[in-house]
C-alpha cells in the first residue's frame, strides 16, 4: 500500500524522508521517490527498487539539499512500478510536485481533456493528471488552485503537494485515505500514518476530508473549503510501535477492510487489458484448458468459501463439473483426479499444512495445480505448477477480510479468462463482468457509508449468544464467510448455512429473539428467501436482511434490512460480505474481545 511522508522545518529534508519511507515500507511497495526544493529548485530522485537505492543514489540524502520535501512508496495501481510511475509527480510547468494515495476514479476524462489543452503526460498513473490540474489551475493563489484542483477529482486522495516558488509551505489535503499532520518544535509533517512521525513528534492532527493544511516550519493552520480557518484537534499517540502502524485505526482489521476498494483495483487492474484477462507468466496451455474435464477447489477456512464463491461462478461460465473440498479432507481422502482435472489451492499465507498437503496430493495424481495465493515466495506458491498472486499486500489480522476479496477477484478473472479460451460463455456476459468489477472499489466504497447504521446493528444485537446466517446459491457461500467472521472474533456460537436446510433440523433451534442474518443479494430466489425468513419469524426470530438497494421484498418481513450497491448477480459476494465484516467487527468491538489476535487463533496454520 503506498504511504506518504512529507517535512518541512530548519532540518535538511531528504534523510528524514527517507528515514519514513523506511518506516513505511512495512505497508508493502513497489517503487519510491522524493523530492525537495533547494534555492528554487525541485529535485526529484525516484527508484523502482527499495529505499535502500533512494539512499544509495542521495548517500543517505546527503547530497540532496533543502529543508522541505515530500516522499512516496507506491504501490501500483494505475501502470506498472516503474521510475516513471513512481511518485512524486510533477506539473508541466515544472512549479509543482505531488504524492498521492487513494484513486482518482475520473482520471481518465480528466486526463483526456488535459491533453486536448495540449498537456503532456509522462506516465500512465491517475496521479499526475493532479500534478498538472494543479498548475493549470494557478491563478496566482496555491490555496485557490488546491481547491479548484479537488473540485473536480472524484475518488479517494491524501495529497502532499510542493509549489516551487513557495519554498517553506507544504500543502496537505485528503478525501477518504487517510492523512496525519505531525506537529513538531520548528518543523512540521505529513505522513500517511503514524509510523514515519512517532521519531519526531508525537503530537498529531488527523486531518479530516478536504481540509487544506497549510504547513510551515513555525505553522500548521488548517482551512476548509470555503477558506475559513479550523481549530483541529492534536492528539498525543500512546502506544506501541505496533498500535501505531495501524494508520489511525484501532485494529488492523477495520485498517484491513477499509483497504478493500484500493486492494480489488490492485488485484484486478493488471489483468484486464482491452477487455480481456491476461495472466503474464501462467504455463496453461490453450491445449491444457481444452483437456481439462473437471476442476477442483480446495483450501481451508474463508479461503475455501471463496473456492464456493468459485464454484458457482465457474460452472456458470465454464459449464465443467466443479467440486470444493475441505484440504483438510482432501488430503486423507482417494480424490479422483487426475492429468485432466485442474486442482485450484487457494491459500493467503501459502503455507496452510493442510493445504500444501492437498495440494501434494492432487500433484501425486497427476492433476494440475493452480495456486492463488498472497505471499509471494511462500511453499505453496513455489510447489504449484502456475500460480496467481493476489494483491492483497500484508495482512496482519488473524481474520482475513481484503485477502478474501483479493481472492475472490483473482478467481472471477480466472472464469472469464478461461471462459474466453473454452468459448463457453458469450462474450457480452464476459465484458460487462469485466467492467463491473471494476465498478467494485467504488461500490464498496459506498458501502463504508453504511459504517455507522452497521455499527448500531452491532449495538443492538452485541450480546446475542447464538446467530445463523442463511444464504441460497452465492449468498450461502456468503453466509459461511459471514458467519466465521463473527464467530472468530467475537467467540459468538454462529452457524453460516444454506436457507434451504434450516427445515431439515436447525429450525429446531429458533425460538423468541434468536438472531438470523439473512442473506437476499441472488435476486432470482428472493421468493424463496421471503419463505425462509417468514418460518424463522413465526417462531420469534429477529431477522437482518442484507440485500441490494431497491429491493422491497423484505419491509415488513424482516426487523432490519441493509441496503448494498447492486452489482452482477455473480460478484455479489464481493460486496454482501463488507457489511458482514464491520457487523463481525463491531459486535466484537462491543464485547471486548481481542479483535486483531482472537484466542486459540494463528495467521498461518502451519501445522495440522
Ligand atoms: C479466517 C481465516 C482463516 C484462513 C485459513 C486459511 O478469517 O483467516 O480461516 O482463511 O486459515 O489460511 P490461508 O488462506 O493462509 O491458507
Amino acid at each position: 500500500m503506498c504511504g506518504i511522508i512529507g517535512y518541512v522545518g530548519g532540518k535538511s529534508a531528504a534523510p528524514i524522508l527517507l528515514d519514513g519511507l523506511e518506516k513505511l515500507e512495512y505497508r508493502g511497495y513497489d517503487s519510491a521517490g522524493i523530492a525537495v526544493i533547494n534555492s528554487n529548485e525541485l529535485n526529484v530522485i525516484k527508484t523502482a527498487k527499495r529505499i535502500a537505492d533512494l539512499k544509495g543514489i542521495t548517500q543517505n540524502g546527503s547530497t540532496t539539499k533543502g529543508n522541505i520535501g515530500i516522499g512516496h512508496t507506491r504501490w501500483a495501481t494505475h501502470g506498472a512500478p516503474t521510475e516513471t510511475n513512481a511518485h512524486p509527480h510533477i506539473s508541466y510547468g515544472g512549479n509543482f510536485a505531488v504524492v498521492h494515495n487513494g484513486i482518482i476514479e475520473n482520471y481518465l476524462p480528466l486526463k483526456n481533456e488535459l491533453i486536448l489543452k495540449g498537456v503532456n503526460f509522462k506516465s500512465e498513473t491517475d496521479t499526475e493528471v493532479i500534478a498538472h490540474l494543479l498548475e493549470f489551475n494557478f491563478k496566482g493563489d496555491v490555496f485557490d488552485c488546491i481547491k479548484n484542483t479537488i473540485s473536480v477529482l472524484s475518488g479517494s486522495y491524501a495529497l502532499g503537494i510542493l509549489y516551487l516558488n513557495s519554498p517553506d509551505t507544504l500543502y496537505a489535503v485528503k478525501n477518504f485515505s487517510p492523512l496525519i499532520a505531525g506537529v513538531g518544535v520548528t518543523e512540521n509533517f505529513i505522513a500517511s500514518d503514524i509510523t514515519p512521525l512517532i521519531p519526531h513528534t508525537k503530537d498529531v492532527i488527523y486531518l479530516k476530508d478536504k481540509e487544506i493544511a497549510v504547513i510551515t516550519g513555525d505553522s500548521l493552520n488548517i482551512f476548509d473549503l470555503s477558506g475559513k480557518p479550523k481549530s483541529p484537534k492534536i492528539e498525543r499517540i500512546t502506544g506501541s510501535a505496533e498500535s501505531v502502524e495501524k494508520g489511525g485505526y484501532d485494529h488492523f482489521m477495520m485498517k484491513e477492510i477499509k483497504e478493500q476498494p484500493p486492494v480489488i483495483l490492485k488485484t484486478a487492474t493488471p489483468h484486464i487489458k482491452d477487455g480481456r484477462v491476461v495472466f503474464d507468466g501462467l504455463n496453461l496451455t490453450k491445449e491444457k484448458i481444452k483437456d481439462i474435464k473437471k476442476i477442483v477447489i480446495t483450501a481451508c477456512g474463508s479461503a475455501y468459501h471463496t473456492g464456493m464463491v468459485a464454484k458457482y461462478v465457474f460452472e456458470q461460465l465454464l459449464k465443467i463439473p466443479v467440486s470444493v473440498d475441505l484440504a483438510s479432507e482432501f488430503r486423507y481422502q482417494n480424490p479422483v483426479v487426475d492429468q485432466n482435472t485442474l486442482v485450484i489451492v487457494i491459500s493467503q499465507s501459502g503455507e496452510t499444512a493442510d493445504t500444501l498437503a492437498a495440494l501434494n496430493k492432487a500433484k501425486d495424481k497427476g492433476a494440475y495445480t493452480l495456486g492463488i495465493v498472497n505471499v509471494k515466495g511462500s511453499s505453496i506458491a513455489k510447489a504449484c505448477h502456475d500460480t496467481l498472486f493476489t494483491g492483497a499486500g500484508s495482512e496482519i489480522s488473524v481474520a482475513t477480510t481484503k485477502a478474501y476479496s483479493a481472492q475472490l477477484i483473482i478467481l472471477y478473472l480466472f472464469a472469464v479468462f478461461m471462459a474466453g479460451h473454452l468459448g463457453t460463455s458469450d462474450e457480452k456476459l464476459r465484458a460487462a463482468l469485466l467492467n463491473e468489477i471494476m465498478t467494485l472499489p467504488q461500490k464498496v466504497q459506498e458501502i463504508f457509508m453504511l459504517e455507522e447504521n452497521i455499527k448500531a446493528l452491532a449495538k443492538k444485537h452485541h450480546t446475542i449468544t447464538d446467530a445463523f446466517f442463511i444464504g441460497r446459491n452465492l449468498d450461502y457461500a456468503v453466509a459461511l464467510e459471514g458467519a466465521l467472521k463473527l464467530k472468530e472474533i467475537s467467540y459468538i456460537n454462529c452457524l453460516g448455512m444454506a436457507a434451504g436446510e434450516l427445515k431439515h433440523g436447525t429450525i429446531s433451534l429458533i425460538e423468541n429473539g434468536t438472531f438470523v442474518l439473512a442473506l437476499a443479494m441472488y435476486e432470482k430466489l428472493n421468493d424463496k428467501m421471503l419463505s425462509n425468513i417468514k418460518e424463522v419469524k413465526a417462531r420469534g426470530a429477529n431477522v437482518l436482511v442484507v440485500t441490494f438497494k431497491g429491493n422491497n421484498t423484505f419491509l415488513g418481513a424482516a426487523d432490519d434490512i441493509i441496503y448494498l450497491p447492486k452489482t452482477h448477480p455473480l460478484l455479489t459476494p464481493s460486496l454482501a460480505v463488507i457489511p458482514l465484516q464491520i457487523f463481525a467487527y463491531y459486535i466484537a468491538l462491543f464485547r471486548g474481545a481481542d479483535i486483531d489476535k482472537p484466542r486459540n487463533l494463528a495467521k498461518s496454520v502451519t501445522v495440522e
